[in-house]
């Protein structure tokens, strides 16, 4: 059964181009991004740097209004529309796992205070020494000791304090985390570690993941299904063996052959030299609402109509692998 499905989900934001702020520009952040997730599932969203994921997730949470689409949560309420008690109690289910755990881990807090923030101020604050005694449990968790509650997030390294994040958002026992780029600021041989300590939280409690990557391979390991997303859109989505052993979209398999050492994902200077205003070596966002396909600039299978008309979602291979692409069958 589906825990959550988001469909069509868009977001925009206003181009502030300092001096030359223009009114009436927008960066196309996220351009009808439709996917589900089921109880139990991991479900890998991976692209590379601002194609729009964290944008998607912070939507999820409602950080971010959408400025249009669904988010459909179990019981069939559309979280883009709750308010006030409704909207409190889908956020103590659903938990975002920050990308940047020293941004976000507030130095003049104790871990306690850091665990405890949200849960303070909802529904099931249980009281302190209750939840002193649920932060020092969740804390053993993750990996790290219930003594640690007094000590503040700058006495710990990147790879504790991405513990506490973890412990932070299971202290709610929400049923979905989001997890985004949880490991991408770690050392390689600290990322396995907290990759770990994820699969026995998933074991354990039989939660729902959103685990956000922009290292396919690291995301094919980890997650039940993958969704890749270009510039806003989702390309592709299949079951994560299926995807690794056999993507049809051009730019999945740029990615694998990116990560496997062969071609480069970025060409030189980025995305956006030329029509759309050469932001060359900006993140590779859409400034302009795209007809066509939204890989046509750079896809070397690319022909007339990829650039005119946008090819829609299609069945490709076993049940549950769409992509969309014109030419993805040949
Ligand atoms: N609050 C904001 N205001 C203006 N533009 C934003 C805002 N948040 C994101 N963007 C822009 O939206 C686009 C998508 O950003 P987003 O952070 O969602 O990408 P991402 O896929 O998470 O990238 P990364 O892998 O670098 O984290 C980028 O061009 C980004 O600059
Ligand atoms: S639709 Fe055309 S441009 Fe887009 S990925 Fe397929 S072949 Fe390439
Ligand atoms: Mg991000």
């Amino acid at each position: 059964m589906a825990l959550i499905t988001v469909e069509n989900l868009k977001k925009r934001f206003n181009l502030e181009a300092g001096f030359f702020a223009a009114a009436g520009r927008y960066v196309y952040a996220v351009n009808g991004v439709s996917f589900s997730i089921a109880e139990h599932e991991t479900y890998g969203l991976v692209g590379e740097s601002g194609c729009g994921k964290t944008t998607t997730a912070r939507m999820l949470v409602r950080f971010y209004e959408s400025d249009a689409g669904s988010i459909r949560y179990r019981d069939g309420i559309d979280a883009a529309k709750l308010r006030g008690a409704a909207l409190k109690r889908y956020r103590e289910r659903v938990k975002y796992v920050f990308q940047d755990p020293a941004r976000s881990l507030d130095p003049r807090m104790s871990v306690y205070e850091v665990l405890t923030s949200g849960y303070r101020w909802s529904s099931s604050w249980p009281g302190h020494s209750t939840a002193r005694r649920e932060a020092a449990a969740i804390l053993e968790e993750t990996g790290l000791s219930g003594e640690d509650l007094e000590r503040r997030p700058a006495e710990f390294s990147g790879g504790q304090r991405q513990r506490i994040s973890i412990a932070r958002g299971l202290l709610m026992k929400p049923e979905l985390l989001i997890c985004d780029e949880v490991v991408s600021a770690l050392d390689v041989s600290i990322q396995g570690q907290i990759l770990n300590l994820l699969l026995d939280i998933k074991e354990r409690r039989g939660l729902s993941f959103l685990f956000i990557a922009h290292d396919l391979k690291a995301a094919s390991w980890f997650c039940d299904r993958i969704g890749v997303m270009y510039r806003g859109e989702l390309v592709e989505e299949a079951a994560a063996e299926d995807l690794y052993l056999k993507a049809r979209h051009p730019y999945t398999k740029l990615l694998f052959r990116a990560v496997s050492g062969g071609a480069a994902p970025v060409p030189e200077g980025g995305l956006q030299g030329g029509p759309e205003g050469g932001l060359r070596g900006e993140v590779k966002t859409a400034l302009a609402e795209i007809p066509g396909c939204a890989f046509a600039e750079r896809c070397p299978l690319a022909e007339e109509r990829c650039r005119r008309e946008k090819p829609e979602f299609r069945a490709a291979g076993p049940a549950a692998h769409r992509v969309r692409c014109f030419r993805a069958g040949e």
